[in-house]
């Protein structure tokens, strides 16, 4: 065994949405170069590297997630040259780069889908007749976003399969061809230096070539979900379109060809109703992805943190797997890692959905910093929670995203917290010098980072002065952890340890003064031994 410890575990990663980080060239859009140029304000967080959002070639019918050339980066966002850039800023920085490669499906735009001699490389279906004799499509499987999964195309007389947009069909990865291509793509980018690659919707790989009928979902059955009610997709059981046994094949493949390279990490995005056993799957051994996340901390319709929220996931990856149950192990074993994270570009930023819809509050957003930062496991923290951004209220006439046209208003889908940084307190915030693609709320202009730099108390301070006390805390890094029973669900306490070091942290969650264990804790404070706010 190896003293190495890989950097990844227990780090504390940033994740940019390119679009709306820093827009160099002033057309309303961020891009590389502006990244580039932002990396030191990054670095001086106390970060270890950055995850950034998919920047390749794309039509942007779901924003960069929707790919139709997996080598180049898009115009709007620069060239690979910008890239190349980049890498070089963000590694003499001593920060680490993790790009997101959307895997699952192309662009309707990608040349392979227009390719007549790569039909197999996609998903089609002959279409099944109702009793009336109209044309109906081959089962019964509805897309993430809306409607069927399925969409007719007049051309071939056939359906073909996207579990997102239309514009995003899914790869067939029955097909050998489609993996060799897609793990050859992957060796194209760590061959560039990359230091990881997030893998979105991982477990949507493959789906069941027999194409059999989702079974209903049993009443009743937790489902991680925006929605307050249910949506057609939450109704069935996802075992036939994805989380499919295959995946494993494929996943240890990807793995076989980062192991070639040092240092590299694969970090799985993970949707399903079962994360933590498909976690345990995706992650155990050598051979399987080194960490995964899921949207369990993310999502929800929850209106206040509660302690088990964050606590019941935690100790249930830990339960699943049978040869690590602790962080120790896991390091020792080269094993099961777990990572977290309370905001990302799809979901409600944390601050309001846990406090009150698009409302600041100090002392909160601290906390959720705080927070994050003791769990154990790798933490992801999205651009904006270190100024405690609040999610934006996104007037209809300004909606971007696809997903929200089909649920506005019930939900305004995904803009609120994609919209563009704020620099400073300028017109445009020092985000551009023009109109940005999409607008910046008033409520946020106040807490700029030029502002909270200046400030002694501010969020910002405050998560810098944490990430860096917390870079001296092995313990909390990788040692291992125990929740104590507070039969209070108010409360977290957390006991991180290893052999020679221990840190005890309790956070009050909730918005009124709590006793703890003769101590009085006000509206969401906490106690983490030795680190003293500033
Ligand atoms: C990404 C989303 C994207 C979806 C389809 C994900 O989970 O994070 O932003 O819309 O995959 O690619």
């Amino acid at each position: 065994m190896s003293n190495h410890v890989d950097w990844w575990r227990g780090a504390i990663i940033y994740q940019i949405y390119p679009r709306s980080f820093y827009d160099s060239n002033n057309d309303g859009i961020g891009d590389l170069a502006g990244i580039t140029q932002k990396l030191d304000y990054v670095a001086d967080l106390g970060v270890d590297g950055i995850w950034i959002s998919p920047f390749f070639k794309s039509p942007m019918k779901d924003f960069g997630y929707d790919i139709s050339d997996y080598r180049d980066v898009d115009p709007i966002f620069g060239n690979n040259d910008d890239f190349d850039d980049l890498l070089e800023k963000a590694h003499s920085l001593n920060l680490k780069v993790i790009i997101d490669l959307a895997f699952s499906h192309t662009s309707e735009e990608h040349p392979w889908f227009l390719d007549e001699t790569k039909k197999d490389w996609y998903v089609w279906a002959d279409a099944k007749h109702d009793k009336d004799n109209n044309r109906v499509p081959p089962n019964n499987w509805v897309s993430v976003f809306g409607g069927s999964a399925w969409e007719w195309c007049e051309q071939r007389e056939k359906y073909y399969f996207h579990n997102f947009l239309k514009e995003q069909p899914d790869l067939n990865f029955h097909n050998l061809d489609v993996q060799s291509e897609i793990i050859d793509i992957c060796k194209y980018w760590l061959d560039r230096g990359i230091d990881g690659i997030r893998l979105d919707v991982v477990n949507f790989y493959f789906h069941d070539p027999l194409l059999r009928d989702n079974p209903p979902r049993q009443s009743g059955a937790k489902f991680a979900t925006q929605f307050e009610k249910e949506t057609p997709y939450s109704t069935q059981q996802h075992i036939y379109d994805k989380s499919r046994p295959e995946n494993l094949d494929f996943i240890a493949k990807l793995r076989a060809l980062t192991d070639q390279y040092s240092d590299r990490v694969l970090v799985g995005e993970i949707g399903d109703d079962h994360p933590y056993k498909l976690a345990q799957e995706y992650t155990n051994g050598k051979n399987h992805l080194h960490t995964c996340y899921n949207p369990h901390m993310m999502s929800g319709t929850q209106k206040t943190l509660t302690e088990d929220l964050v606590r019941v996931p935690i100790e249930t990856f830990f339960a699943q797997h049978s040869e690590v149950n602790n962080l120790a192990e896991s390091v020792k074993e080269s094993s099961a890692w777990p990572s977290w994270a309370f905001s990302n570009h799809d979901v409600v930023r944390a601050q309001s959905r846990w406090y009150k819809p698009y409302s600041y509050n100090n002392a909160f957003s601290k906390m959720l910093i705080a927070l994050l930062g003791c769990l154990p496991g790798t933490a992801f923290i999205f651009q904006g929670e270190e100024l405690g951004l609040p999610e934006a209220k996104i007037a209809f006439k300004n909606i971007q995203d696809p997903w929200a046209k089909e649920t506005y208003p019930q939900w305004q889908g995904r803009d609120g917290c994609r919209t563009p940084m704020i620099w400073d307190n300028s017109i445009y915030c020092g985000f551009s010098q023009t109109l940005p693609w999409l607008p910046i709320p008033k409520a946020h202009h106040i807490l700029n980072i030029q502002t909270q730099n200046k400030e002694k108390t501010s969020v910002l301070n405050f998560t810098k002065e944490f990430i860096h006390w917390r870079k001296i805390k092995p313990e909390i890094i990788n040692g291992n952890h125990e929740f104590i029973e507070t039969s209070n669900s108010n409360i977290i306490d957390l006991r991180r340890y290893n052999s020679s070091n221990e840190t005890h942290c309790i956070f009050n969650l909730s918005c009124v003064e709590t006793q703890y264990k003769g101590q009085k804790y006000a509206p969401y404070a906490f106690h983490i031994d030795e680190f003293k706010e500033p």
